[in-house]
């Protein structure tokens, strides 16, 4: 395991964004995990994780040791007529991940297909898109504490899991590296095809709604929806939905009678950011390389060589719009570097 110096990051980061890190290593092992945080370096230098990059916007070089988790693996420990529980590596791709449980032909993560970044990260920020959250397949999360150096396992209740939130994001932060998470998925297919354009695309193309057709389709949604990170530099939304109460949005819908809304628990609704970044004209903006996505405004893109800084500088004018046009308060989805 090799420590290398002055690492460029813009391949790491699913955003393009060029920025340094001072001290780079992989581990793609927890024994390596652990040699790596004992390593001597570290008693003078910081330390940054890196998963997948998919998430992350990088606004400075990494001043300290940034490490990125490459612990491989899918393993199944358990098989019976209605379950199949495998044992995943944090470091492996998500997406990768999805195809091999569908052609397990077990259900829970099809509707999750295409989501960019690592295993390891998915119960971080408890992904979810059409209708399905990982949180649901998510048996067990294991991981290193970065102090006592223990290994630990979390189950599902422990890991306080809500939209896009979960015990990583908070009492946890900058405290543990995830290395293994372990799900549950279903031999009983989901079917899970209500949400959204699934279905009308599935009727377009006159096909079952099967577990290999769902998976399909959000494949296509997505790649005509959403830029290819690959090609133009993102992290996905921005952005997270924000929720607000019944009566804010009663008196938001008087003036803007085509809110987008979804009943989110009791008494709550959570409204598409995208479309108030639409309605307030963001939509397609462009300011140097950074910008604001054609087909959906909850993306930010970097052309081709914005900084993270730039981004930064647009999120935050696009927030005070946001607060000034409808009295919301819209938060990053993306963690800030
Ligand atoms: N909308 C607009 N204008 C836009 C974008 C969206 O009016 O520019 C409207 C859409 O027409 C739709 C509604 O807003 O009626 C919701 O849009 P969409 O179905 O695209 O979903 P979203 O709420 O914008 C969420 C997730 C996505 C996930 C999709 C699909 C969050 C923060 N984002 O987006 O996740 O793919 O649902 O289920 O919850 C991600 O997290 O990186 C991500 C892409």
């Amino acid at each position: 395991m090799k420590i290398l110096n002055n690492i460029q990051l813009k391949s790491l980061n699913s955003f393009n964004i060029s920025s340094y890190a001072k001290y780079f290593a992989e581990f793609s092992s927890e024994i390596d995990l652990v040699a790596l945080l004992k390593h001597n370096l570290l008693s003078k230098e910081k330390l940054f994780i890196l998963g997948g990059g998919s998430n992350i916007l990088l606004t400075k070089n990494i001043d300290g040791l940034l490490i990125k988790n490459a612990i491989k693996g899918i393993k199944i420990i358990e098989e019976n007529d209605n379950h199949l529980i495998a044992e995943v590596g944090a470091g492996e791709n998500w997406h990768d991940f999805v195809k091999w449980s569908i052609k397990q032909n077990v259900s829970g993560i099809e509707n999750l297909a295409l989501i960019p970044g690592s295993v390891g990260a998915a119960p971080i920020q408890n992904i979810g898109a059409y209708g399905m959250e990982v949180k649901d397949t998510v048996e067990k999360v294991c991981y290193i504490d970065i102090q006592s150096l223990e290994k630990r396992t979390l189950i599902n209740s422990e890991c306080k899991f809500n939209y896009r939130n979960s015990i990583f994001k908070n009492d946890l932060k900058n405290k543990i590296i995830i290395t293994k998470v372990v799900f549950k998925l279903n031999k009983k297919h989901a079917n899970n095809y209500k949400y959204g354009v699934i279905e009308e695309e599935l009727n377009i193309a006159n096909q079952k709604p099967t577990l290999e057709n769902i998976f399909n389709t959000i494949i296509s949604i997505r790649t005509k929806k959403l830029p290819d990170p690959k090609v133009i530099g993102n992290s996905g939304s921005f952005f997270k939905n924000p929720i607000i109460n019944n009566s804010k949005f009663n008196n938001l819908k008087k003036k803007y009678p085509d809110i987008i809304g979804y009943t989110s628990g009791k008494n709550q609704i959570k409204i598409a950011a995208g479309w108030l970044i639409e309605k307030a004209g963001w939509k397609g903006y462009t300011c140097g390389d950074a910008g604001v996505h054609k087909n959906q405004a909850l993306v930010l893109v970097n052309y081709e060589n914005a900084s993270g800084k730039e981004i930064l500088d647009l999120s935050k004018r696009i927030q005070k719009s946001i607060l000034e046009k409808f009295e919301i308060i819209i938060l990053p989805e993306v963690n800030i570097i």
